[in-house]
Formats: C-alpha cells, structure tokens, sequence
C-alpha cells in the first residue's frame, strides 16, 4: 500500500496554490445527467474521488475527455443501452456517489444502488434518510432490502421540503433533482454553503430556475430541459484554510497560499485573530507570516458560514502548538476525533472527553511514529503534525489523503517539506 514517509521540523516557506474544491467538482459530474449538450469544466482537481465520478459517468455510457489538465469535457451518450443501476463497485468507494440518485431518477424515471461508501467519519454508514423521505414526498417509490435501493418515479411533483438536519449534498442533491419536477419546490433548513450557491448559478446558466441559493430556503421552478455550458470550478476552501493552519503552526514562513478566496473563511481567521496569528488577507490570496506567541482558542465545528467540520483535524493539530488549553467540539460527525489518538501517540497532549469533544493542552513537542491515515481530513492533519514533528512519520492508507486532495506531497515539497510518496 503507498504511504507517505516524512522527516519534520523544516522549515515550510513560498507559495502553494490552492485547487479547485472537491465536494464542487464531485456535483458537476451527476449534474450531467441532466443536461443536452456538452458540458466543459475546468478548475478540476484531479483527485481519486472526482476519478471515481467520472468512471461513474463513463458507466452510463457518457464520454468524459480529458482536454488539458484540470479541464474536461462531458458528453452525454451517442448510442447506447440506456441503464438504470449504478455501479456497486464504485458507489462502495465514495459518499459523493449519492449525489447521482436524484438526477438518474428524475431524467431516467429508475434508479438502483447499494448505500454508498466513503470516510467512516458518521455513526455506523452515514444515513441517507433526508435523500429518501424527499425522493419520496416527490413521489418516488422506494424499495429498500439489505442495504439495496429501487427507486421509481414516472414524474416527479414539486413538494415542499423541510430537511430536519442541515445537509450540503441533500440540499444540492433535492436542487437538482426538482428542476425536472412538476410545479414549484421549495427547500427549508438548507445548508449555506459556497458550493452550492456555484452549483445553483451554473444551473440557473444552463437553463434552471432556482432561487435563494445561499439562503436556508431555495425555489426551484421544475423546467422541461437543461441544456450544457462552461463551468468553473471555484477553489477548494478547506484546502486553502488546511495550508493556513500549517503554516501558522509551523510559524516558519512567510507562506503565501494562492488561488483562494478567503472571504469563504471567515470563521478561521476570527479565530487566526484570537490565537494571534499574523496573516494578510488579499483579493486571491492569503500571507501568513510568522506569529509572536500563538494562544490557545476553543472551538465548535457548525454549518456554514460556522467553522467547518472539515477544518476540524487541521485546527486540533494547530492547538498543539499553541500556548492554554482548547475545548475542540465536533458537532457533526461523532468518529472525526477519534483520529487525536494518533497525535497523542506523537506526544500531544489531548484529553477525549466523549467521543464528540477533546480538550488539548499545548505546546507540545510531537515525535515522529507510524501511522495510519483513518480517514481524508484526519489524513491531512496527521501529514501536518508530521510536518511539525521530530524525526520521521510514516503514513499509510494514503489513498484517503488522494481521495481529496491533489499531488499533495509535490505541493508541500514546493514549501520546504521533506515527505515522500513510497508507492
Ligand atoms: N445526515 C443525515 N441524513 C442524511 C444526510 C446527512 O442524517 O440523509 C446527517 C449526517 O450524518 C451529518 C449531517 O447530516 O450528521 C451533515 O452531513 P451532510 O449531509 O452535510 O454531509 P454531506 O453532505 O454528506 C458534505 C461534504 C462533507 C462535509 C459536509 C459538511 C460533500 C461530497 N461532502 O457532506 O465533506 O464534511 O458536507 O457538512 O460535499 C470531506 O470533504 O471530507 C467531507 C466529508
């Protein structure tokens, strides 16, 4: 299994560029779908799971070419026998493979699939009820046997919709899907996030009628075709706020993170404002140069515009460097800690009080030891802890690091780090 092998402790300085966001680029491939005509997306980052998308793709007889790099043009098929199954092998592989249900069902009528995989970061498989209970409020018939779906619809309806938890795939996922339905749907409680206000606008581009993306309640006017367009993916802002986080905790920069749009942060840098980090905010770009004393800050992860759960691994890595104690809360997902084991092998100084909330005592000194990457961002939080470690880390499962985030070892050399790809 590859792995990577790191040696710590140099110092990490220059620029890196921040890709395009993973879970945009993971809704544009369904999205397809839905669509005549050709759709050309550029900004893609070339990770495992946008791989995996686009096998999916090609699975339903659609032509998915590489142009140059990051930019790809989807066709849909020429000729054919029209399916109705996604295929088991790759919906076991990633969550983002739910993101294909709602528009086979509404532009197929049929759909099957088992429940899909991806990072073992919720209670047991992560649930996909809010997806069901509102295929089903549409008028989709559901048939559910060990872990087996059968979805039907002749024609979707409108409904309305009150999501009972706060979802960003569900919320993009019911926006796509009623643009097929008939009447108007309304969406309540629905998850803010930039990707999805990107995701509306290059539908409402190609033809959609949505409204309020960006807010809790969105309206789609169902239509009777979509047709294709130019997309561009925006940047990826877990990426940009994970390079932050390394370069505040290894305090050795200047570091200038390109490519990014730091107003998608806000909550990281109130709390860089807290702990002390000197950082510069541009148009595109953000500078974190070196910090005097970096103080200890609590924090809850929330939906959007709140501090992500995906930001949460980095973050706990950095309050190991800082001075006081932090009360890290994981609201969303109840196994996204379980990976500060890991750091406290390494020589931190972390308390789990339950398995949604730690509390960790800084500075420490961390130490170099063999790891195991759990899951995606716990992955990058342990290359970061590396990064700042004492002798050399050896990280293995590493294609939960590649799943989400492109050349990443490349990337981190281009600043300084010494870490390895050992295939
Ligand atoms: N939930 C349900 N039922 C559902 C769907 C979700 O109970 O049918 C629950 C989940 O168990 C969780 C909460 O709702 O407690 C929020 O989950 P959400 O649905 O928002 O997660 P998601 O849409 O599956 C997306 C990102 C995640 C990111 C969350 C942040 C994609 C492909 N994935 O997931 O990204 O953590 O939003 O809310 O967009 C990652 O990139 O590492 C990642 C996991």
């Amino acid at each position: 299994m590859a792995k990577f092998v790191i040696h710590g402790r140099k110092p990490l300085k220059g620029e890196i560029e921040v890709s395009g966001a993973k879970n945009a680029a993971l809704k544009i491939f369904p999205l397809a779908l839905l669509t005549r005509g050709t759709i050309r997306v550029s900004n893609v980052p070339e990770i495992e799971d946008v791989s995996r998308s686009r096998e999916m793709l090609t699975a339903l007889n659609y032509e998915v070419k590489k142009i140059k790099k990051g930019i790809f043009e989807i066709n849909p098929p020429t000729g054919g026998q029209k399916k109705f199954e996604l295929p088991s092998n790759l919906v076991n592989k990633f969550r983002a493979s739910i993101m294909f249900v709602g528009p086979m069902l509404a532009s197929r009528g049929k759909v099957s699939f088992p429940h899909p995989g991806g990072c073992v970061i919720g209670a047991g498989t992560r649930p996909i009820d809010l997806f069901l209970d509102s295929f089903h409020k549409m008028g989709a018939k559901i048939n559910a046997a060990s872990n087996y779906y059968r979805l039907t619809a002749k024609k979707l309806k409108a409904a309305d919709i009150f999501f009972s938890k706060i979802s960003v795939t569900a919320t993009e996922s019911l926006m796509m899907t009623a643009c097929f339905a008939q009447g108007e749907t309304t969406l309540k409680n629905c998850a803010l996030e930039p990707e999805i206000v990107s995701l509306a606008e290059f539908l409402n581009s190609c033809g959609a009628k949505i409204q309020g993306a960006g807010t809790a309640t969105i309206k789609i006017k169902g239509i009777k075709k979509l047709r294709g367009g130019e997309y561009k993916i925006i940047p990826d802002r877990i990426e940009a706020g994970t390079f932050a986080m390394l370069a505040a905790a290894s305090n050795s920069g200047p570091v200038l993170i390109k490519n990014c749009v730091p107003e998608h942060l806000e909550a990281l840098w109130n709390l860089f404002d807290k702990i002390g980090v000197n950082y510069v905010l541009n148009k595109n770009s953000v500078k974190i140069g070196r910090s005097k004393k970096l103080l200890s800050c609590d924090v809850s992860t929330h939906e959007y515009p709140g501090f992500a759960t995906d930001l949460q691994s980095p973050y706990t890595v950095l309050m190991t460097q800082t001075h006081g104690s932090s009360l890290i809360h994981e609201t969303i997902y109840d196994r996204r800690l379980l990976f500060t084991d890991s750091l406290t092998q390494m020589g931190a100084n972390i308390i789990m009080a339950d398995p949604h909330r730690v509390v960790v005592n800084g500075p420490s000194k961390l130490h170099g030891r063999k790891l195991v990457s759990p899951d995606l961002r716990a992955g990058v939080a342990l290359i970061i802890a590396a990064l700042l470690a004492q002798g050399k880390t050896e990280i293995d499962n590493i294609y939960q690091i590649d799943r989400g985030y492109e050349r990443l070892d490349e990337r981190l050399r281009g600043l300084g780090a010494d870490i390895k790809r050992l295939a």
